[in-house]
């Protein structure tokens, strides 16, 4: 290195990177109406999966995308009456526990070498309306998936949405739950339009997680006043839930209700898929409503994937993360604290982690 090079070399960061592979628990793999008759491909924490229902037994199956024999993938294969998938070169069979289950053209005798030829297999189940799996092959899974309230209640418009952001799970669950950006990135989409508010958020633990609620907020949409004058008055919590999920719930006066569950799965380190199931409880839920409302949510998350992107990409330009936290910072860092925990195979739940802070929003 010359004289001159040294001093073109970018200012130092931590040469950290905020990535935490936390396989033990339930991951969304896709939705269940991406799960036809055919076997579709996905991958989870890197690992490229074959995803497939099982026709007699009604389950699914999650195994490795890649046959034992010659590597072909398992994802172009079809599934047969016994629920065995059936790779597309020559035929191997396999179950849903990753067993090979028949090799066609093995004659008696030769056969002790079949069960000998398995692949990994991850644990699934279809819970409210996706396919989830646990992280793990090695272990057994502990509990099911976090249920998504409201998505089945016919009081409620449920909002479906898919999104691929180019960051790390941390990144994209730190943005799902941070509250300051919003006044920024989405200026005038539901904050940074009128005046700032003085509010009060307190963080607690719940279980697997942390909440922080808001409190003193005005609606910030709607009327804030009811007919007799009296302020109407906004109750807002943000909530993240192991490995991966987010939660965002606003109740306005009596007749207004929105939770906004959106679990993320690390597709790989740098790369996280959004699954967001946005429920509403509407004085009014016409069809033009609930277009407003879907327009409103993809301008919004369009706004997070191209920040994000450009998060990731700066990050990874200096080399790694040199983050500055202030007391407006509630969720990331803790959140981070969780994830890096449970990747070493310690209680997540230990810390903590009450705190009550002001802030204008
Ligand atoms: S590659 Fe799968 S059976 Fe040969
Ligand atoms: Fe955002």
């Amino acid at each position: 290195m010359t004289a001159e090079e040294a001093h073109m070399a970018p200012p130092e960061s931590k040469g950290h990177l905020s990535v935490a592979r936390v396989k033990k628990g339930w991951h969304v793999a896709c939705r269940s109406d991406q799960l036809g008759e055919d076997p579709v491909a996905r991958t989870v924490l890197g690992w490229p999966l074959a995803l497939y229902r099982e026709p007699e037994r009604g389950g699914v199956g999650a195994v490795l995308d890649r046959c034992p024999h010659r590597n072909v993938r398992l994802s172009k294969g079809a599934v047969d009456q016994d629920d065995c998938l059936v790779c597309p070169y020559h035929g191997w069979r396999f179950d849903s526990e990753g067993s090979c289950r028949g090799i066609p053209g093995l004659l008696q005798g030769q056969s002790e070498t079949v069960s000998k030829r398995s692949i990994p297999a991850l644990a699934a189940v279809e819970q409210d309306g996706f396919i989830w799996v646990w992280g793990d092959a090695e272990s057994e899974p502990v509990g099911r998936p976090l249920r998504i309230p409201f998505v089945d209640d016919p009081d409620y418009v449920a909002i479906h949405r898919e999104y691929l952001f180019e960051c790390t799970l941390h990144a994209a669950l730190e943005n799902a739950l941070d509250v300051p950006h919003t006044s920024f990135v989405h200026r005038g989409d539901f904050r940074g339009q009128a005046a700032r508010h003085e509010i009060v958020a307190e963080r607690r633990r719940i279980p697997d997680g942390i909440e922080v609620e808001y409190m003193g907020e005005p609606p910030l949409s709607g009327p804030t006043h009811s007919p007799d004058g009296s302020p109407i008055v906004q109750r807002h919590w943000d909530r993240f839930f192991m490995p991966g999920i987010a939660q965002v719930e606003y109740r306005t006066g009596a007749d207004r209700h929105q939770i906004t569950t959106f679990p993320h799965t690390p597709v790989s380190d740098f790369q996280t898929r959004g699954f967001l199931v946005s429920c509403w409880r509407l004085p009014d839920q016409n069809p033009e409503v609930i277009r407003t409302l879907e327009g409103f949510l993809d301008e919004i998350l369009a706004q997070d994937v191209a920040i994000l992107a450009d998060q990731t990409a700066n990050v990874l330009r200096f080399g790694g993360e040199a983050y500055g936290s202030t007391a407006l910072d509630l969720m990331g860092p803790e959140i981070w604290r969780m994830l890096r925990r449970a990747e070493q195979g310690l209680d997540p739940n230990s810390a903590a982690i009450e705190q009550r802070v002001r802030l204008s929003v």
